[in-house]
């Protein structure tokens, strides 16, 4: 299991490439079922998700070819021969779930693993089920997976989720897109992935519109062409990068990075004293000369800060001036990277999905483990700042949603390296 070692000080500065996003090209590789034509996506991530997306998509029987160092993904699902998502797939990768929706429309049928909780929450498909059964499915649950039948296809339905769910809302309209009739998604999620896999859907020939709104109509059509579509720049990966300069001081650019991406997130790094600029190119980040203020934070479904984004301020806010709350509102178990920060010096009290920060003047580094992908990305953030050298162990967590991450930060000047198989 390899380890990432960060050696504290000295300043970030450069240029930093954004890669594609994880969670739009992950729900984007499952569209593919829903054609017999060749869906190609470009600009997509090198990440071990997406190896494990490829994975399952061939046990169905989809062919899987990558160009350009794995950029470049070209998917046919002409003869789909296995219906069922098996637990040993699933249970890497929660994401498997969104196989059902695209099976149960291509093929009327599907047994998908239930993909069981993970460090930062019960993560339950309970919404998914919904938007099925609402679709004309009939599901049962027995011996840990989702058997699911639409034997005369799936029916257009109004659907109005009790509370905004990303992976739900994909699901469904991954379904609706090939049912008979209209689908209306109401309370959908909002989120830039979402508006890509929309347009996405409707560049294979989807009627779909309200994508970006709580409110989706989808027009069902007999079947769904190929087409190549570009996944959009990862705004988690963006808003992480963002935050090192605030760390270590310096200035960069993160390159592909648009503000309209993560407003919200962007209001609350003003708010604390980081300057933002868009610039031609990406976003130009560097923090002001009064240093960092402690700040007040609170997760919301898009637009409103993301949950993804909550380890990596947590970690900024431990040496801010003051007393910082953070409020995660999505996850019932998202601050475990609260006890290995406080290994570091920092100063936090969880109660429940509450944290409480007092900033001190510096963390000191120490030896930190990794318990998901975003609270391993807030541990090295921590160690480019802190005295001293932190070795984050467990870092297969970092590789499933950060391409190359010890690379981007090197070129940047960061004193950071991998140390293989720990
Ligand atoms: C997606 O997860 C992302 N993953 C997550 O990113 C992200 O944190 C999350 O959306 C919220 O933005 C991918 O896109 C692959 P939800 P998802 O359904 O779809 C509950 C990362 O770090 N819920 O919006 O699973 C759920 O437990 C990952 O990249 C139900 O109760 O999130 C959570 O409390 C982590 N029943 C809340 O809703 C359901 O059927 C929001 O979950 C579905 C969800």
């Amino acid at each position: 299991m390899d380890a990432i070692l960060v050696t504290g000080g000295g300043e970030i500065n450069g240029k930093i490439p954004i890669a594609g996003a994880k969670n739009a090209c992950l729900t984007l590789m499952p569209a593919t079922l829903l054609s017999e034509e060749p869906l190609t996506l470009t600009n997509a991530p090198r990440l071990s998700d997406i190896k494990t997306m490829t994975t399952l998509l061939e046990s169905l029987g989809s062919e899987v070819s990558t160009m350009q160092d794995g950029k470049v993904l070209t998917m046919s699902s002409n003869k789909l021969n296995n219906f069922t998502a098996a637990y040993d797939i699933v249970r890497k990768m929660r994401a498997s779930i969104l196989v059902l929706g695209p099976l149960l429309a291509r093929e009327g049928q599907a047994v998908v693993s239930l993909p069981g909780g993970c460090a930062i929450g019960a993560r339950p498909v309970d919404l998914h089920l919904m938007a099925m059964r609402a679709l004309g499915a009939e599901i049962e649950l027995h011996d840990g997976y989702i058997h699911a039948k639409a034997t005369n296809g799936l029916t257009g339905a109004n659907i109005d989720f009790p509370f905004v769910s990303v992976g739900a809302t994909e699901n469904a309209l991954l379904a609706a897109s090939l049912a008979k009739g209209t689908t209306i998604l109401k309370n959908a999620a909002r989120e830039p992935e979402i508006v890509d896999l929309v347009q996405c859907l409707i560049s294979m020939g989807a009627k779909i519109e309200g994508e970006g709104t709580s409110s989706i109509t989808i027009q069902g059509v007999d079947r769904l062409h190929g087409a190549t579509h570009r996944v959009v720049t990862d705004r988690i990966e963006l808003g992480t990068y963002m935050l090192a300069p605030a760390f270590t001081g310096g200035e960069i650019e993160c390159l592909g990075g648009k503000i309209e991406l993560l407003t919200a997130f962007c209001e609350k790094l003003d708010e604390c004293g980081i300057i933002v600029e868009q610039t031609k190119t990406g976003i130009r980040v560097k923090r002001s000369d009064a240093g960092l203020k402690a700040i007040n934070v609170k997760t919301e479904p898009f637009p409103g800060f993301p949950t993804d984004l909550q380890a990596q301020m947590m970690a900024l806010l431990c040496t801010a001036t003051g007393k910082s709350i953070l409020e995660e509102k999505i996850f019932e178990n998202r601050f475990m990277h609260a006890p290995e920060l406080s290994r570091m010096g920092a100063k936090i009290s969880v109660n429940g999905g509450t944290a409480i920060v007092l900033g001190v003047d510096r963390l000191k580094g120490a030896p930190v483990m990794a318990t998901d992908l975003r609270a391993s990305v807030s541990l090295i953030l921590a160690g480019l700042a802190a005295e001293g050298e932190t070795l984050i162990n467990r870092v297969y967590h970092l590789d499933r949603g950060y391409e190359r991450v010890e690379e981007k930060l090197q070129n940047c000047g960061a004193k950071i390296e991998r140390i293989r198989g720990r």
